[in-house]
């Protein structure tokens, strides 16, 4: 208890100065409760609206991926210049010291691998450990239109029941089958459905024709994935019409751990994303930092 002896009259009403109500500044989340915006204004700058989430979790269905052998080595001296890590919990507890404090984004599905059906996954983490943890959000694969679309969606929505007790969002990963065309008809549906469901942001690919109907048509955040290794200026591109057409963010993984230059290449998609840089500027800015070594 506070000493109540000598207590100065409180006076500081400022009568005349309404509480400011601030709306939230993520589209599609000013709804959600306190714990669940915190943990999404940690993902997200507030500032700049956007993320760079660093993507290290291919390793859950495939194994040691080129890139990241050894995350502990490669992987960590990156993190400094990411918003987020997205990546398993194997891979958080055994080389992550505790002591990181950037916001973490669980891979929180699993259960198939690259000799199976990658569809066939399951809720691979509960939500205790996830609180145990102290993760900002967590990622579930999303297969519509896959061979086990409706167990990856109950997946996804157990995920959101779940989350939305202990205040943790979840990051909905839009996947693509093999057979599927990878055009904005097909997004606008997979990434619908996942908000409709009650997502509360969404990762898919970005193409180039018609990416903005897909954010613009999806009612929460859009992050795009960066996909398959690509020149890092082509990269740098991407991610700025990305952003330009409605993104709030990268969850990039090979087009950065892969690239020729990772801490260069991260440092110039974080100007893009965040600083509206021009792909021409990043990709000099990635060239000069390349070079410094
Ligand atoms: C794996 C994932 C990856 O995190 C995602 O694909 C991002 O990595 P990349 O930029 O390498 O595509 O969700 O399922």
């Amino acid at each position: 208890m506070p000493d109540l002896d000598g207590v100065k009259e409180a006076k500081s009403f400022h009568s005349d100065v309404p509480q400011k109500t601030e709306g939230f500044f993520l589209k599609g989340s000013n709804s959600l409760d306190w714990g669940m915006k915190n943990r999404l204004a940690r993902i997200f700058n507030p500032e700049s609206g956007n993320t760079v989430m660093l993507a290290v979790d291919h390793g859950y269905f495939q194994g040691p991926t080129t890139g990241l052998e050894r995350i502990d080595l490669n992987i960590l001296p990156l993190v400094k210049y990411a918003d987020t890590l997205m990546l398993t919990r194997g891979i958080l507890r055994s080389v992550v010291p505790p002591s990181m404090t950037v916001p973490i984004v669980i891979r929180a599905s699993g259960g198939s691998s690259i000799l199976k059906e990658l569809s066939n996954e399951e809720i691979a983490v509960a939500v205790e450990d996830s609180i145990r943890m102290n993760v900002s959000a967590m990622a579930v694969q999303v297969f519509i239109g896959g061979e086990y679309e409706k167990q990856s969606i109950i997946n996804m929505t157990r995920l959101i029941d779940e989350g939305t007790r202990a205040g943790i969002p979840t990051l909905a990963v839009t996947a693509v089958g093999k057979d599927m065309a990878r055009d904005a008809r097909y997004f606008r549906l997979a990434t619908r459905i996942c908000a409709e469901l009650g997502a509360h942001y969404v990762k898919t690919y970005y193409i180039e024709e018609g990416f903005e109907t897909v954010t613009s048509c999806c009612p929460v955040p859009i992050v795009i994935a960066g996909g398959k290794k690509i020149p890092e200026a082509d990269a740098l591109k991407m991610a700025y019409n990305a952003i330009q057409q409605g993104a709030n963010g990268v969850d990039m993984g090979r087009n950065i751990f892969q690239s020729e230059s990772p801490e260069a290449m991260i440092q110039a998609v974080n100007a893009v994303v965040h600083k509206n840089e021009t792909p021409d500027k990043a990709y000099q800015m990635y060239l000069d930092l390349r070079n410094k070594g």
